[in-house]
């Protein structure tokens, strides 16, 4: 079998330690089965890179990552280097240069997860985030006028193009569609006159396009309430780049926290590679000390494997983790056990073995 290319960049602070575990589960089950074959390569890029070089990563390292059927990154960030950087010149220069518009968020409880809410039943809390991540408010688009002076004026534009609005939506609907589910938008028109009310009218159009799907529209307060109260209401959702990027920080707290919370950074048409990614930092307070909880980068893992067409391991995985999340001593500080980062990897593993697929 043809192997999948997989680029590590590991990144900063606890980046390369939970990353280094998401390669072991990716290990196993290339040992495990043999129609199943990978290829690692790991790129040293981030903030020491920055400190000793004076640039996040390589002048051609897009070029470079090209190559690669997906890039899987750990996390990105490091006090001395300004986050206007480290994150504009890697983790985001990844994003828009891919053209990785999909980002693809389960917030999920899992079985064996703690979750803070009272008298929501575990199975409530299981919604497909998609998250526009091209554009919107993350576009870099602005000015700053005057600087220093009392007359001081600072612009912040959201961009939200045709194209990039409707494809994301759209996307959004084929997600729904295939999932037998209800997709619920998120904005907020009542007070972003340009941008939201655009979100919303492209949304009724494509919606005309998926009769078969049932829609609901929230504005962003609202859905943030109603996502604690009631988060059951949500199935699949899809909203803008900066509502999904505080929905998904929301959604991380309800269903077992950071330690938990996973990504795809996709580029559907496979033009260019995707990303899987913990959404959790860089951490640096506990960084190089084997506390932080790899599950977020396996959890990312499986949804590279769903991404390569091998849903059957992707499921495997999450059922790996449950397994593991049931027994409390396997599982690191930040889930009230005393685990090390490599015990949780190993854990999973193990578990993996005796559910083969
Ligand atoms: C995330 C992160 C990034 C984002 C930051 C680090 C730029 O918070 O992946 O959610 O806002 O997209
Ligand atoms: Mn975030």
């Amino acid at each position: 079998t043809q192997p999948f290319k997989i680029a590590v960049i590991g990144g900063d602070g606890v980046g390369p330690e939970v990353v280094a575990e998401g390669v072991k589960v990716l290990e196993k089950i290339q040992a495990l089965d043999s129609s199943v074959a990978f290829t690692f390569e790991a790129f040293p890029w981030g903030c020491e890179y920055y400190l000793r070089e004076g640039k996040m990563m390589a002048d051609d390292g897009l070029e470079q990552l090209k190559a690669f059927d997906a890039i899987f990154l750990g996390a990105v960030g490091y006090p001395g280097v300004p986050d206007h950087i480290s994150l504009w010149d890697l983790l985001l220069k990844i994003r828009k240069g891919f053209d990785q518009y999909v980002n693809l968020r389960p917030v999920k409880l899992l079985k064996g997860a703690p979750c803070p809410l009272k008298g929501v039943e575990r199975e409530a809390v299981n919604m497909t985030v998609i998250r526009e991540n091209s554009e919107g408010e993350y576009a870099g688009a602005g000015d700053w006028l005057f600087k220093g002076q009392p007359e001081e004026v600072v612009l912040q534009t959201g961009v939200f193009s045709r194209k990039g609005t409707e494809r994301i939506i759209r996307h959004a609907f084929e997600v729904a569609r295939k999932e037998g589910r209800s997709l619920t938008s998120i904005s907020k028109a009542n007070a972003l006159n340009y941008s939201m009310v655009f979100w919303d009218q492209v949304f009724q159009e494509v919606a005309r396009e998926y009769p078969e799907v049932v829609t609901y529209s929230y504005l962003v307060d609202a859905a943030a309430m109603f996502m604690v109260r009631d988060p059951g209401r949500f199935e699949v959702v899809v909203t803008s780049n900066l509502f999904g990027d505080i929905l998904t920080d929301l959604g991380a707290a309800i269903a077992g926290g950071m330690g938990l919370a996973a990504g795809a950074n996709l580029n559907p048409e496979r033009k260019y590679p995707s990303m899987f990614e913990p959404i959790h930092g860089s951490a640096p307070d506990i960084a190089g000390q084997q506390k932080s909880n790899p599950l977020a980068a396996i959890w990312s893992a499986s949804q590279m494997m769903d991404f390569f067409g091998r849903e059957d391991w992707g499921a495997a995985i999450l059922e790996a983790m449950e397994a593991v999340l049931q027994e409390e001593q396997a599982l690191t500080p930040d889930l009230g056990g005393t685990a090390t980062t490599s015990d949780v990897g190993d854990a999973v593993i193990a578990k993996l073995e005796a559910l083969a697929p």
